[in-house]
């Protein structure tokens, strides 16, 4: 499973994204949802070089998801995210553009940082709390 067993509710600051053992190097991401900019959002987590890194989970080339196969965000060899639709190849510790049609446009990176053995979402201004006003999903 990689998604956190909550993807329908945004996720807050502070909240637990998933169990850091759940993110290998390399290896499956793991799908949340947040509210951006007031807007519900599907984002993702992946874990590059020992370090977990999180991100919008929207192509900078279309407003599209990265992964055809969830949580499939690595390339195969697993040095390079990468989006299923066309390709565009992005550094997964920055979220830069690495080639193909992002054109120089990166990910959006979310703050995450790593406590008792849980990945927790961080402060961004543009993260709503997670509170979701009744009847806006
Ligand atoms: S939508 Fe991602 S490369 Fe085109």
């Amino acid at each position: 499973m990689t998604t956190t067993g909550r993807a329908d509710r945004p996720l807050a600051a502070g909240e637990a994204i998933c169990a850091s053992a759940a993110l290998r190097d390399g290896g499956p991401g793991v799908r949340f949802r947040v509210r951006w900019r007031g807007l519900p959002a599907p984002a993702f987590a992946v874990r590059h070089a020992g370090r977990a890194q999180a991100y919008l989970n929207r192509c900078a080339h279309r407003a599209v998801e990265l992964d055809w196969i969830e949580g499939e965000f690595f390339d195969a060899a697993g040095s390079e995210l990468i989006c299923a639709t066309h390709g565009a190849r992005y550094h997964p510790a920055t979220g830069t553009c690495l080639g193909g049609p992002c054109a120089g446009l990166g990910l959006v990176a979310l703050p995450v940082l790593e406590r008792g053995g849980r990945l927790l979402l961080g402060r961004h201004r543009d993260l709503d709390d997670g509170a979701v006003a009744p009847g806006a999903e």
